[in-house]
């Protein structure tokens, strides 16, 4: 029988699935809700000393792919301090409290993890990485220095120094969060060397939805009237996630890993542990599911561990990394398309495409074929994109 427990970093959690800081950790019956649906924690949303500019979350959608993100609600420490009491009181849940230090001011972030700590923060996570009040903030020209978001995130003797001060000032587990726009493996590295018990990621890279194209290329989002540049999750930052989870897990083998970024799925989610995770993070999923989407977590990864005879989850832990080899290294066997006649429907997707020669399409029948097998270069684009499932890539 599969058990989901994991201990992370030295907390004990009774799965690995933890609602990833966002406007879904601000406010407690949110987090009730996380919790009754099955998460084992929560980070909970953004807390500052002094928040730095006011920020009223708006969004754009391209469902099944992006979810932009320019802004968000911010807490002040005391309101984070508020929600982590009250959650500590009254759930079982862990509670990992989310933080981004005064950028001017080394003793502040200490003084804020501190305070998060007095609340009955189980760890805190270091925002290092959210890319709308670093890397934007700067951008526009505010007056931030570098050690804020993002900006510090990619600064990996920063992110050392800035981890070692608040791992001396605090006794609970301290986790920076990684963001996509610098290297998080070296980054990472740097937390370890400054006594990081884990590291989380990845935050949201930085982005820009569309624009309207009817008028006057005004922004998408209903609610304003010009936009500023915007974080992006959901499942298209997933192989992005994927990528820097796997390399950071290269890098530091034995630091515990909070792996998340577009996972929509418990098959992804499996995935990102034979990545590397430990545990797992969830926004974009829980935003546009419901916390509801824990049960079908909860169900797929139980019942993959008892089919493939896993008893627990660091039995499958890294298990995909051994595959990952330079380019000069990747180990090729010849596999040609055949097309199984029964399935094809004629819709001429793998006869147009623009880079191959290899079909060619009858007529009458309504058919394509493989015609000109030497041409084949092996991609298995054709096989990628039949809908009907009619192509089999077959050694040979
Ligand atoms: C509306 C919104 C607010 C967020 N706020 C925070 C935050 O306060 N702190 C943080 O570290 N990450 C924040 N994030 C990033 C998420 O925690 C998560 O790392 C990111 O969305 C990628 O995961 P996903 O693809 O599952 O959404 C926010 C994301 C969204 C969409």
């Amino acid at each position: 029988m599969a058990n989901l427990a994991v201990n992370f970093a030295g907390l004990e959690l009774k799965n690995p699935f933890i609602a990833a800081s966002s406007e879904l950790t601000d406010e407690f019956d949110k987090i009730k809700w996380a919790e009754d649906a099955g998460a084992s924690a929560v980070s909970t949303k953004l807390a500052f000393l002094n928040v730095p500019f006011f920020a009223r979350p708006y969004h754009v959608f391209e469902k099944g792919g992006g979810f932009y993100s320019p802004s968000g609600h911010r807490l002040s420490v005391e309101e984070s301090q508020e929600l982590i009491r009250k959650t500590k009181e009254q759930t079982d849940l862990k509670v990992i409290a989310n933080m981004m230090g005064p950028g001017e001011n080394l003793d502040g972030w200490v003084k804020l993890a501190q305070m998060l700590e007095e609340a009955g923060a189980d760890m805190v996570e270091l925002n290092m990485s959210c890319p709308n009040v670093g890397i934007m903030a700067k951008q526009i020209d505010m007056d931030i220095t570098d050690e804020l978001g993002a900006h510090l995130g990619k600064n990996p003797a920063l992110a050392r120094e800035v981890t070692r001060k608040i791992v001396d000032g605090v006794n609970i587990p301290v986790m920076p969060k990684m963001t996509p726009e610098g290297q998080c493996d070296i980054v990472a590295k740097g937390c370890e060397e400054g006594g990081a018990a884990a590291v989380s990621g990845i935050n949201c890279p930085m982005s820009l939805p569309g624009c309207d194209i009817y008028d006057d290329g005004k922004p998408l989002y209903p609610s304003t009237n010009n936009q500023s540049f915007a974080g992006i999750c959901g499942p298209w930052i997933r192989p992005l996630a994927f990528r820097h989870v796997a390399q950071m897990r290269m890098k530091c083998p034995d630091l515990p890993i909070a792996g998340g970024g577009g996972l929509s799925n418990w098959q992804q989610s499996i995935q990102m542990i034979m990545y590397g995770a430990t545990v797992l993070t969830y926004c974009t999923l829980f935003y546009t599911d419901g916390f509801k989407a824990l049960h079908k977590l909860e169900k797929g990864v139980r019942e993959y561990m008892d089919k493939m005879g896993y008893e627990k989850i660091s039995d499958f832990q890294n298990i995909a990394l051994k595959y990952i080899v330079t380019p000069q290294q990747v180990d090729y066997f010849d596999a040609f398309p055949e097309i199984d006649q029964e399935k094809c429907k004629g819709c001429r997707t793998c006869y147009e495409l623009g880079h191959c020669e290899v079909m060619s399409f009858d007529e009458e029948k309504k058919k394509a074929y493989v015609t000109q097998k030497d041409k084949c270069y092996m991609c298995g684009v054709c096989y990628w994109l039949c809908k009907h499932k009619a192509i089999t890539m077959v050694p040979g």
